[in-house]
């Protein structure tokens, strides 16, 4: 059985991961209207991630006797300045997912329940590898530098370079 602190701990984390698609969505969609088809693409492909994310977390707390709320979202931006500042946008909110996880592991020690610690071991493996990939995705961007043709080239390359592997 969870405790009430876990289970509001856990509920705030599933309308992060909520928030999280939907913000992944709207880039989604910003970068098919720009013509970004590669960088659209992986941007969908993560907004499905990410509710998954928030699935696995929904079953666990109803799994442990509490109950999943599911609320209503913050709405995310609906256009971006470049796809640059896009993924600069990515890193920042993957950062602050990671400390939000992180915070969520310490309650899980205060709280002494061990299966839940247990249980986001699988969310901080995750955040090394989605703020890894963002930095990687930045790093690329500087490398191309701001020309057209090298774009063109990054949006083919996004769908190869992170194939839908990731959880
Ligand atoms: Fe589910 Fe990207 O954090």
């Amino acid at each position: 059985m969870l405790s009430k602190k876990i289970e509001t701990a856990l509920n705030k984390q599933i309308r992060i991961e909520a928030e999280s698609s939907q913000i992944y969505l709207s880039m989604a969609s910003w970068s098919e209207t720009k013509g970004f088809s590669g960088i659209a693409s992986f941007m969908y492909d993560h907004a499905d991630e990410e509710r998954m994310h928030m699935l696995k977390i929904v079953k666990y707390v109803n799994e442990r006797g509490g109950h999943a709320i599911i609320s209503d979202l913050v709405a995310p931006p609906v256009s971006f300045d470049s796809p640059k500042k896009m993924f600069e946008t990515v890193l920042n909110h993957e950062i602050f997912v990671s400390k939000s996880i992180n915070d969520l592991v310490d309650i899980t020690f205060s709280e002494k329940d061990y299966a839940s610690h247990n249980f986001l071991q699988w969310y901080v493996a995750e955040q090394i590898e989605e703020e890894a990939t963002a930095r990687t995705i930045i790093d690329k961007i500087n490398l191309i530098g701001d020309t057209k043709s090298g774009f063109y080239m990054f949006d083919k390359d996004i769908m190869t370079m992170f194939p839908s592997d990731q959880e």
